[in-house]
């Protein structure tokens, strides 16, 4: 998929107050489900822009925001200037689907709302894991399975995942403890979606 959906989105993304309490449910859930601190290097991977990241500043260390999203990217830098996201964060144009893995290594990378996006989903995964560090985390939020409603515009990707084949996939990766959990719904015309958190550390 291109990324004009997302370029088109980005200057409004954060207008939505939803998009702000779905992001602090997942940062909850990550912060609970993993261990961090100041000193740990995070990848957020599909930032947007970046409302996940913001919601665990104070609970990690540097960060790296991901997106292939050039109208993303905009926001994400316009955040960093203005001190919203740190001054330090770097902001990356990466997508895993097609570019190189980059050789730096993280402490906990993290995604939100992006996996059902991916086509090549176990090359993502694979990349997730040689990002991370040994004892590394990683940790998933998406979409359970749904019927296909939950995208009104036109899409390539997955209809939420059934956790089990994920944790299955994220097993393929090489990765270990993978556990699965509720973490947040996202409410689209009046159907709620559920969406979990999926946990796993590169050995
Ligand atoms: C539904 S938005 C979620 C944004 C943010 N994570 C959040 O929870 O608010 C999905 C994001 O993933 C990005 N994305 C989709 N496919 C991607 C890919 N292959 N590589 C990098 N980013 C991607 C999109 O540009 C978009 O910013």
């Amino acid at each position: 998929m291109g990324t004009e959906h997302f370029d088109d989105k980005a200057a409004t993304w954060d207008d939505d107050p939803d998009k702000a309490r779905q992001a602090q449910d997942v940062a909850r859930a990550v912060a609970s489900a993993v261990p961090t601190d100041g000193a740990t290097r995070l990848l957020e991977y599909g930032a947007g822009t970046g409302l996940v990241t913001q919601a665990l500043i104070g609970r990690v260390g540097p960060v790296t925001l991901a997106d292939n999203s050039p109208g993303m990217r905009e926001v994400l830098q316009v955040k960093v200037a203005s001190g919203i996201l740190p001054r330090d964060a770097r902001v990356w144009d990466l997508d895993l689907e097609t570019q190189p893995v980059p050789s730096e290594r993280f402490d906990l990378v993290v995604s939100s709302m992006v996996m059902h996006h991916v086509t090549q989903l176990d090359v993502v995964l694979a990349a997730f894991a040689e990002l991370l560090e040994p004892g590394g985390h990683l940790c998933i939020a998406d979409l359970d399975r749904e019927d296909g409603s939950f995208h009104s515009h036109d899409f390539g990707g997955h209809h939420g995942f059934d956790r089990q084949e994920l944790v299955t996939a994220l097993g393929a990766a090489g990765l270990a403890e993978v556990t699965t959990a509720d973490c947040t719904t996202i409410s689209k015309e009046g159907t709620a979606y559920p969406v979990f958190l999926a946990t796993a550390r590169r050995p």
